[in-house]
């Protein structure tokens, strides 16, 4: 609606805006067109050098944006180092040993502070690194609302609380996703992301040796790598036919039981959510403009704008 769209707002505007609580209504799409016009093509080319490295790493930097705006909105607190006044979110059980990407934000960060010094905030490049991670990998694109400011705190608890793990449930799924404004489309829509990228055996060893909803073949061969003790921080990809292409192809392994993650098998293990991955898996535009708009819902929670927060010099400290 029009508090997200139009960047100038009568007074009236403004107040319906702030009475439905969307404080997105402050982020918008030109925030750096005068600032920092080259903001956006220095984090585009950040992210295809760092992806054409190592494909990977588009992933990492997609699932480093969803860590961060899980917890306490999109904030930046997830590139928080420990302080001695806070425990940061790095040492989190879904974060510990498995989220990467740091140093690459890091680098983009530096060639933003040449280009323009103390005017592009860390939550912002994530959210557009992002965005330009899965279109290096063949997805979909959107547009970036922008104007986030950075947290100057960041919480274990709350990411040990708000990121959802792989042994829940479909309905704690649901659950963990509609606390953060979700519908169960949505939540399903995002998962496809699990169409690139990668996971430790530790992630996916009880789907593996204790569960029936697996394919028997596709097990077999991921127990070679993933032993039933030890090995914890083996990789498998998370879709075995294209791990860094973003297409529906997550959702075509789901309905031959191929899902890497209890969790990913959930979405199809005869429940409320099987009909949207059988649309998913025979219609990919229609995943991809579903997913495109869940990301856009995604970067907008509750961003710090306005007077909150700061822009912070180096993406990893407080200023
Ligand atoms: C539905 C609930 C979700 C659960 C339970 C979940 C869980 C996980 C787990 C356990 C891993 C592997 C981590 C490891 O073993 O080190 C993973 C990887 C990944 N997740 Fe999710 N995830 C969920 C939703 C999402 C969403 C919404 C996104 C992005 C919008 C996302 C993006 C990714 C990506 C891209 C990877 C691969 C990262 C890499 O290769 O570095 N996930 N996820």
């Amino acid at each position: 609606m029009a508090c997200e769209s139009s960047s100038v707002k009568p007074a009236f505007l403004l107040f319906l805006c702030f009475l439905l609580g969307t404080a997105s209504a402050q982020l918008s799409s030109t925030f750096y067109s005068t600032s920092c016009p080259s903001a956006l093509s220095t984090i585009k080319s950040g992210v295809s050098s760092a992806v054409s490295k190592e494909a990977r790493m588009g992933a990492s930097l997609l699932r480093l944006h969803f860590h961060d705006c899980f917890v306490n909105g999109c904030d930046a607190s997830v590139l928080l180092d420990d302080t001695t006044n806070f425990t940061g979110e790095k040492t989190a059980v879904p974060n510990n040993n498995s989220l990467r990407g740091f140093d690459v934000i890091d680098t983009i960060k530096s060639q933003l502070e040449s280009a323009c010094p103390g005017v592009v905030s860390c939550a912002d490049l994530l959210t557009v690194a992002a965005r330009d991670s899965v279109v290096a990998l063949g997805g979909p694109s959107w547009t970036v609302p922008l104007g986030r400011k950075d947290s100057t705190t960041a919480s274990l608890s709350a990411a040990n609380n708000n990121i959802p793990a792989p042994t829940l449930s479909l309905s704690g799924l649901i659950t963990a996703f509609s606390n953060k404004g979700f519908t169960a489309k949505e939540m399903v829509a995002l998962s496809g992301s699990h169409t690139i990228g990668q996971a430790r055996c530790t992630s996916f060893r009880n789907h593996l040796y204790n569960e029936s909803n697996i394919n028997v073949t596709f097990a077999t061969s991921l127990k070679a790598n993933c032993p039933s003790s030890g090995g914890d921080n083996n990789l498998s990809p998370l879709d075995t036919t294209s791990p860094t292409s973003f297409d529906n192809a997550y959702f075509k392994n789901l309905q031959i039981q191929e899902g890497l993650l209890h969790s990913d098998q959930e979405l199809f293990n005869g429940g409320s959510t099987d009909a949207q991955v059988n649309t998913y898996s025979s219609n990919s535009a229609t995943f991809m403009t579903d997913f495109a708009n869940a990301m856009v819902k995604m970067g907008n929670l509750s961003p710090l704008t306005g007077s909150s927060g700061q822009i912070r010099k180096n993406c990893r400290k407080v200023n």
